[in-house]
């Protein structure tokens, strides 16, 4: 299959930035906030971003070695923010298992996310390059971190109002998940070159892959297998998740179909999972709500401006030298897009 010289990679890559996340986040005492902080890396994970960190060194001439504590501090930065993440959209399952929160209680996620994003600044302490280009990536993790902040406040924001445009989407979401994607690639720019073209062509390249994740994420929580997917379907629905598709959809339906969106949407905003709601009630109101959006086409115009930002991110590559870490990069842009999980 098309994507299988990328599994193999990404499963290689992995192994030595696990490596240095586990020595990182070790078992150790107090047993229970270290058993939280490594539940989510010990549950498995695509591991995407630190394998954009390597490739992205690799692609513009420089040393990988170099770059693993780099690919080891962007996965915890993301790991944190599932963790906190989880919390706030109340989900109970992530990478197939039960969330933090779910296992440990939400104090104690709290905490196992900080402990977390506090080893991000350990990662990046041990990146074994020049202290200036360390000091770089210490600011380029920090301004993503704020972005991250950012946009995570926006999409809580937007739960409980009548509508948002296409534009403030598609700035929440450049901010909560395309601003580590694009940091990804940058740091590992950086790590691997002193050629800025190169870095601002990885960081744009980042940037539009990202946004793209975003949406293709948002399209799964409609579509795909939950098994496969290893966190819950239909999560956005039941908690009124302002996405491109329902910001499509609500700029085309006829008045009594959003009206009947409506009462569904965010019906279970405040809810958990399985806690007094009978599931199979939710389960056929939440594929009636799909159906409208399927009827508008707003699943598929979802899909399409994926495509489209997944193709513009190809094209920033083009200026990168030829290489095996660019064919991945171009190949992973095109896995993001057409991913089942
Ligand atoms: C999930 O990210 C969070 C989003 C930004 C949508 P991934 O889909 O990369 O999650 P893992 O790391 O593979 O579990
Ligand atoms: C995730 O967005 C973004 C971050 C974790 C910062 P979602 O809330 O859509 O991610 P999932 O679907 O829970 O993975
Ligand atoms: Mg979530
Ligand atoms: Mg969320
Ligand atoms: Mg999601």
């Amino acid at each position: 299959m098309k994507f299988d010289p990328l599994f193999k990679a990404l499963k290689e890559k992995s192994k030595v930035v696990d490596e240095a996340i586990f020595d990182l986040v070790p078992e150790k005492e107090p047993k229970v906030i270290y058993d939280a902080a490594r539940h989510y890396p010990l549950a498995g994970g695509k591991r995407v971003r630190p394998f954009i960190v390597l490739m992205a060194t690799e692609a513009v001439g420089g040393d990988p070695e170099k770059a693993i504590y780099a690919a080891a501090a962007v996965e915890l930065l993301h790991n944190y923010s599932l963790v906190h993440d989880d919390i706030m959209d109340m989900d109970e399952k992530r990478r197939g298992r039960p969330t933090v929160h779910k296992i440990w209680g939400i104090n104690m996620a709290i905490l196992a996310g900080d402990l977390l994003f506090s080893k991000v600044f350990e990662a990046i302490a041990k990146i074994p390059t020049d202290p200036k280009k360390v000091v770089r990536v210490l600011d380029v993790i920090s301004k993503t971190s704020n972005e991250l902040c950012e946009g995570q406040a926006m999409d809580l924001e937007f739960e409980s109002k009548d509508s948002v445009s296409i534009d403030e989407y598609m700035k929440m979401i450049s901010g909560k998940t395309g601003a580590l994607i694009d940091a990804s690639a940058t740091i590992g720019g950086i790590i691997g070159t002193d050629n800025e073209e190169y870095i601002q062509a990885l960081s744009k390249y980042g940037r539009n892959i990202g946004i793209a994740f975003q949406v293709w994420d948002d399209v799964l929580d409609l579509i795909a297998d939950e098994e496969k997917l290893g966190k819950p379907v239909g999560s956005d629905i039941r908690k009124g998740k302002k996405t491109l598709i329902v910001a499509h959809f609500l700029e085309n339906a006829n008045e009594e179909d959003k009206k009947e969106f409506f009462k569904i949407f965010g019906k279970y905003a405040g809810d958990v999972q399985g806690e007094g709601i009978i599931e199979e009630d939710v389960q056929e109101e939440v594929k009636k709500a799909i159906e409208l959006l399927k009827k508008y086409g707003s699943i598929n115009y979802a899909a399409e401006v994926a495509k489209e930002l997944a193709d513009e991110a190809k094209k920033s590559l083009e200026i990168l030298p030829e290489s095996e870490a660019r064919r991945y990069l171009e190949l992973l842009a095109d896995f993001i897009v057409e991913r089942e999980y």
